[in-house]
């Protein structure tokens, strides 16, 4: 029996950690990592031990908790009445359940039930004072919320004054979303640009909301529909559908279709209406909810910690879908590292055709037993990237082979090598792999290095596919007659990329060292480099026992420096950059008050720094004269990763963003750890 209760507290434990994580991911960061369905198996779990093992339920669980949305750069506010969240379930018994529960509490028979889509947005609570609208706040922790007013001006579709009669106070609550048209939009332009795409439209509305770059977020549009009564002046309300009708009159967007039913079944049936109807709406809707139409009954039924008794969410299962796996395709990225990609039979899923799921690494695909030619069961929780489920053995052909993965580099042949500590295999053939020369091209051009306007991807993937371009060097030896060759360039566009190419020769030398890609030399090592040697060759010819003397440069980062040059590749690429006329001796200009490299940058910050607590790590990059905001975009120039860093430092990867950690942060900023 020890041992049980041993185990059960270790899952628990497990549990609460996964919980908090996601919760943290999802509310916070709007970046969730797992499916809403995969979230609620994983609360579900945690509920039904604690409730199982009560000795173990512990006031610091996360299943007691709102998940909390606030953010640093936004003040906070205190819910006149707390933004509770909703018990959720999937199973229509649960329902019934719930409807003999208030039954009982309430004495009453046939109790009179409103139900109505639950909206896949952003929780938010308007505030009008005095029949005028003076306030938005996020949901928060449920009693704190962040004070969003001046970018919920972003919304036009809600109303600045209510006509009379209206109460003195009053808070409606509602949903901010995207719909899908607008989130459509803006991945098209994404993916044209090629950005990394946003997962789904609730992530992508939440993200803008707390965009504290208003000019950005104003080119995205953003909606809001309202659904709850918050704090209103007590007894003026006697049912929700009383209220639904002045939120009408005052012209607030509302749900397009609410049952008011009486008895729990009529509600089963209404929730079967809406199934069929929600595939018409505008926004993705992920359930329905069930609330007690009178207030007096609610007000009578009252809640748990963290939900009302007098309401329940209905969560419709995450569409799947069973197709066949044609391929698997394996991607080099900008450091060889290969990534598999599913290439599926296309079928129809949530009102998209779907044709490629991700596959994540070769441990992934080994756990799952995928195998080329399996059927697989695939599915879509609202993020717009599917995922591969599980295989469905039964349909196997018994000839399959088990996948195994590519041990030559599917680009150019080269046998693959394992990155060490991580699940990735990479591709060492770094100077003759097409995919990891157009990526680092396109790096040597981009704006954290040489900054060559009008080299962007689209050029670089030409230049390098007609073989006109195999190292940066070549760049300088393009003439106007190649670049008349390829799409879209005309007399303008080639004689201004020849320009931008030859005024890139002037560059500062960090800017050079960085563009040459060399492993673990980030912007900040460049910059200490360029600073000690003065010139390239000097650098080119330095020793381990040389580097390692400059503060700030460790033994692995001076040995990849060591191996770099080592490469005759290498040394011959930088006797040919100073021939073609690169001045590879400048110095950078010594910083004065501000710090130039941080000076109006934009910074963001992602992830568990080691010492430095997000609250400091802001104030000092302040100081420094960046400035920091909440997410990834081109215009980021640099992203501060701690550990358990997710998705912004993929989009950060992706866009070719310096990405610090909390130590070369400081070097930028010039500060020693918090500890020395
Ligand atoms: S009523 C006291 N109605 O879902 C909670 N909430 O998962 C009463 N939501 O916090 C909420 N659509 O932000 C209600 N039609 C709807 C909703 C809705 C979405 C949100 C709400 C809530 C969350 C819980």
């Amino acid at each position: 029996m020890v041992e049980m209760s041993d185990e059960v507290e270790n899952r628990i434990r497990l549990l609460r950690e996964k919980v908090s994580h996601h919760d943290e991911r999802y509310y916070r960061y709007a970046e969730p990592e797992i499916s809403d369905r995969q979230y609620d198996r994983l609360k579900r779990e945690l509920e039904d031990l604690e409730r199982e093992h009560p000795e173990l339920a512990g006031p610091d669980s996360p299943v007691l908790e709102v998940g909390d949305d606030r953010l640093e750069g936004f003040s906070s506010y205190t819910h006149r009445l707390p933004m509770q969240s909703l018990d959720n379930t999937y199973r229509f018994g649960e329902l019934r359940d719930f409807a003999n529960r208030l039954e009982r509490l309430l004495g009453e028979n046939e109790l009179e039930f409103v139900v109505e889509p639950k909206i896949d947005g952003m929780a938010v609570s308007t505030t009008y004072e005095g029949g005028r609208f003076v306030r938005a706040v996020t949901r928060g922790n449920g009693t704190q919320g962040d004070d969003i007013t001046a970018n919920f001006a972003l919304i036009r579709n809600y109303p600045k004054i209510l006509a009379a009669p209206h109460p003195e106070i009053l808070e409606v609550r509602g949903e901010i979303f995207m719909t899908l048209a607008e989130f459509e939009r803006i991945n098209g332009w994404r993916l044209k640009e090629g950005l990394p795409l946003f997962a789904n439209p609730r992530n992508l509305a939440a993200g803008t909301v707390k965009m504290l770059d208003r000019k950005e977020a104003g080119s995205r549009r953003l909606t809001w529909v309202s659904h709850g009564l918050g704090y209103c002046d007590p007894g003026y309300y006697g049912t929700l559908t009383k209220f639904f009708q002045d939120l009408k009159r005052w012209n607030f967007p509302q749900v397009e279709n609410h049952w008011v039913r009486r008895g729990i079944a009529p509600c089963i049936s209404a929730i079967g209406e809406l199934d069929e109807l929600r595939r018409g709406y505008a926004y993705s809707t992920d359930g329905a909810v069930l609330k007690l139409n009178r207030i007096g009954w609610q007000i009578r039924a009252g809640s748990t910690a963290k939900a009302p008794r007098w309401a329940i969410a209905y969560k419709f299962e995450a569409e799947q879908v069973v197709t066949r796996l044609l391929d698997i395709s394996i991607q080099v990225g900008r450091t060889g590292a290969l990534s598999p990609v599913a290439i599926l039979e296309p079928v129809k899923l949530g009102g998209t055709t779907v044709s490629r799921a991700t596959l994540h690494n070769r441990d992934e695909i080994a756990r799952k037993d995928v195998r080329v030619g399996d059927f697989v069961k695939v599915e879509k929780a609202g993020e717009i990237i599917p995922a591969i489920v599980e295989v469905v053995t039964d349909k196997r052909a018994s000839e399959l082979a088990p996948y195994a993965f590519p041990t030559k580099c599917p680009a150019c042949q080269t046998a693959v090598i394992p990155i060490e500590g991580e699940a990735a295999l990479r591709c060492p053939n770094t100077t003759g792999c097409p995919p990891q020369i157009r990526r680092r091209i396109g790096f040597f051009a981009s704006r954290q290095c040489m900054d060559i306007e009008g080299l962007g991807e689209a050029v670089v993937d030409q230049l390098v596919g007609r073989e006109l371009v195999a190292s940066p060097v070549d760049l300088y030896g393009l003439e106007k007659k190649d670049l008349l060759e390829l799409d879209k360039f005309a007399d303008k566009s080639a004689d201004n990329l020849l320009k931008a190419l030859e005024e890139s020769k002037d560059r500062e030398l960090w800017r050079l060292i960085h563009g040459l890609g060399i492993q673990r030399v980030g912007m900040a090592a460049s910059k200490l480099l360029a600073n000690t040697f003065l010139d390239l060759e000097k650098l080119a010819g330095a020793t381990v026992d040389h580097l390692i003397e400059i503060e700030g440069i460790g033994p692995i980062v001076a040995q990849s420096i060591v191996t770099f040059f080592g490469d005759p590749t290498h040394a011959k690429m930088v006797h040919e950059l100073i021939a073609a006329g690169l001045s590879a001796s400048h110095a950078l200009p010594k910083p004065s008050g501000s710090i130039q490299a941080v000076d109006g940058k934009t910074f963001v910050l992602t992830g568990v720094l080691p010492n430095l607590k997000r609250k400091e790590a802001r104030e000092r990059i302040e100081k420094a004269g960046g400035k920091v905001v909440g997410s990834v975009s081109k215009k980021t120039a640099y992203l501060v990763a701690g550990e358990k860093a997710g998705s912004k430092l993929r989009a950060a990867e992706k866009l070719g963003i310096e990405i610090l950690g909390e130590r070369e942060l400081l070097e930028l900023i010039n500060e020693k750890t918090p500890e020395s």
